[in-house]
């Protein structure tokens, strides 16, 4: 019995797969790269623009050929796509081939779905919020990212910020117990892996529904940083209202966490922050910039921007330019606006048009590439720590790797290398990615 899982959008997304590939294994089944092959197909999906709901959508439609080739293929639909309002009727509508749809808070139950549906023929929905994170985190885990690990340590969004879907489709936050995250951490290193990657919707919210003041970002990343291994910390998604000092401090002061953030600010104006619900000011976010800058002098972020906000001006969006070369992003994520069904900003007055968006991306992009094109500039000529990570697809006898800066790096070396620590010379770049040679201590 062979699977394919088809996974859109975040990291998040990215891990819960490994965590439905786990419980597939489990049961037997073993991946395959073709639709043709597969007994069974899964869309773990993302809802976040509109743009990846139709892609979504495109590619599903295309299996209907291959369920009527193969009564026995079953497919299933989850993510964060499924659990919206009405969602599940409106698929089986448009695709009435599709066997089984379940939402963000029910991926546990996977295997039972499966046998329900193998059992009664019938199809199986469920979308019900049920809680139950013990459950969901002791789910077998097929990883597939390589030297990296990813690790949940919290599920959900309390923000409702105005534009966005998530805390609809993904719930309320939710940590992780703090000794379960870190006995997980310490298990991975055991392992051998090289690099965690810790995930939430907001990190820096840890902690705040579990009543216990020894449960905070800054004392998990406190905890993880004193284990005593060879390996690189990361986390993703910092909102610039929680970030702490003491957070920055603790990463200033740490053995093993990145020097490196993703701070999304999707603005660079007050007015348009305000209307998004961010709650926080441009002067305020980059006077958070500015104390990390000044504690860890070698600090690399990265940020999301959404342009065509509804009212955007052009003043508001050349606040966003100003802003974003102000900062000086290593590396920027950009998207046009799209309207979320059931967000307060569906509801706004003063939609821009689409051509002002697409313009407006553009402009951005151009900006943004001359900056980041300078930043890797910096590096030629530096010896930097490099994690190998995996072999270059496209340069025959080069290895991949990242710098303690979250940069992308590569050079010549033999593949026994990958999973080590190495320093290397940078000798040249190319828009963000180095190239250089390794040097012998
Ligand atoms: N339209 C465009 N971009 C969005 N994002 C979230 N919701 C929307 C939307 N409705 C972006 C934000 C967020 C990133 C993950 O996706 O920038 O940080
Ligand atoms: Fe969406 Fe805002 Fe929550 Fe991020 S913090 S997931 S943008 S609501």
């Amino acid at each position: 019995m062979k699977y394919l899982i088809k996974t859109y959008g975040c990291q998040m997304n990215v891990h819960e797969s490994e965590k439905l590939a786990g419980i597939l294994e489990d049961m037997k089944y073993t991946p395959c790269e073709k639709e043709e092959e597969a007994d069974i197909i899964l869309f773990n999906t993302c809802a976040i623009r509109e743009s990846a709901e139709q892609k979504i959508y495109a590619h599903i439609g295309e299996l209907k050929k291959l369920k009527k080739e193969n009564k026995n293929l079953i497919i299933a639909i989850c993510g964060c796509m499924s659990q919206q309002k009405n969602y599940p009727e409106n698929i089986l509508k448009k695709f009435p081939f599709v066997d089984i749809i379940f939402g963000t808070h029910n991926i546990a139950e996977f295997k039972t779905f499966i046998e329900k549906r193998k059992a009664t023929k019938k199809k199986v929905v469920d979308i019900t919020e049920v809680e139950n994170i013990i459950k969901r985190d002791t789910m077998p885990k097929k990883r597939t990212s390589g030297v990296n690990a990813w690790v949940n340590i919290m599920y959900g969004c309390n923000n409702f910020c105005t534009y966005c879907i998530v805390p609809y489709v993904r719930g309320r936050e939710i940590s992780r117990p703090l000794e379960d995250v870190v006995s997980e951490v310490e298990e991975l290193l055991k392992q051998g892996y090289k690099q965690i990657t810790l995930l939430g919707q907001n990190v820096n919210s840890y902690g705040n529904d579990l009543n216990d003041e020894n449960c905070t970002f800054a004392k998990l990343l406190q905890k993880l940083d004193s284990l005593n291994y060879d390996f690189w910390l990361t986390f993703m998604t910092s909102h610039p209202k929680d970030i702490s000092t003491e957070v920055i401090d603790t990463i200033a002061s740490s053995k093993h966490i990145f020097h490196y953030l993703h701070l999304p600010v999707q603005s660079g104006s007050t007015q348009i922050l305000k209307l998004m619900n961010r709650r926080y000011t441009r002067e305020a976010y980059l006077e958070k910039i500015k104390y990390a800058k000044s504690k860890i002098p070698d600090i690399e972020f990265s940020s999301d921007i959404i342009v065509g906000f509804p009212t955007e001006t052009e003043e508001d969006f050349l606040d966003t330019v100003s802003l974003v070369q102000e900062v000086g992003y290593a590396q920027l994520f950009t998207f046009i606006y799209s309207k979320r069904r059931g967000t307060v900003a569906e509801k706004l007055d003063g939609q821009v048009d689409l051509a002002t968006k697409k313009e407006r991306l553009r402009r951005l992009i151009d900006s943004q590439s001359k900056k980041a094109t300078e930043i890797a500039e910096k590096y030629i000529g530096k010896t930097v720590d490099v994690l190998v990570t995996d072999i270059h697809p496209k340069k025959k006898g080069f290895l991949l790797g990242s710098t303690f800066t979250n940069k992308n790096i590569n050079f010549a070396g033999d593949s026994s290398l990958i999973g080590q620590f190495v320093k290397v010379k940078v000798l040249s770049s190319k828009l963000t990615v180095l190239t250089g040679e390794i040097v012998k201590e």
